[in-house]
């Protein structure tokens, strides 16, 4: 399933997402999607044996589509209510948080209290994917040693050329991004895409 849009940048996290949902949930117990919308758009990637999809929007449960609050294999929460900074939380053996602190309505100065849940989040051995934004990046200096310290294997993806632009070309720019990694940001990131590989530390 192909999520497409106009946005080259966000393009490229739409294919980043592709490869990369699948690959890290498969064979894992627990998935959780952290803010996951009211549309569940990454919920037909993830191979776990069970999916928790968590927003705090509440109004978002009236939007889903009977057919997707049932529990297609029997065994997900697809969709339950949870503010991910005040509630307690379930932990995941992969998480994803994509699209949330990149959020205009994510308040900023929470940016490094999210990071940290998230961490806490991850199981051991489990997996943690999340993007930020141009408006989260000065907290980068802050977080990225804690997920340096947290996670054995931590990858960064510096992105988001042609975040401004709209076109039909999107998929071809993101594709040619995909190959070329400076052409992602050409030398002024707005996103940050982490993918954090825990395998013992707890
Ligand atoms: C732009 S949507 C992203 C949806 C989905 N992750 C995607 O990739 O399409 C951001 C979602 O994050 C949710 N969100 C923002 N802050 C949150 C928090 N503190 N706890 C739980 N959900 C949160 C919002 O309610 C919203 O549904």
């Amino acid at each position: 399933m192909i999520k497409w849009s106009r946005c080259p940048s966000k393009q490229l996290l739409y294919f980043w997402l592709l490869r990369d949902i699948p690959k890290f949930s498969r064979w894992k117990p627990v998935g959780l999607d952290v803010g996951c919308g009211k549309d569940l758009g990454n919920y037909p990637l993830f191979r776990s044996w069970r999916y928790i999809g968590i927003d705090l929007d509440i109004k978002l449960l009236d939007a889903i589509k009977p057919e997707r609050r049932n529990n297609f294999y029997g065994s997900d929460d697809i969709f339950i209510i949870r503010n991910l900074l005040t509630t307690p939380f379930e932990r995941g053996d992969f998480v994803l948080c994509v699209q949330v602190l990149t959020n205009k309505h994510f308040d900023t100065q929470n940016t490094v209290q999210t990071v940290d849940r998230l961490i806490d989040m991850t199981h051991m051995r489990g997996t943690l994917i999340f993007n930020t934004s141009k408006f989260t990046m000065q907290h980068e200096p802050v977080f990225e040693p804690m997920l340096y310290d947290s996670f054995e294997r931590v990858t960064v993806r510096r992105y988001g050329a042609w975040s401004e632009q709209r076109t039909n070309f999107a998929p071809l720019l993101a594709g040619i991004m995909w190959a070329i990694p400076w052409l992602r940001h050409r030398g002024h990131h707005q996103k940050t895409y982490y993918i954090c590989e825990r395998k013992c530390k707890p």
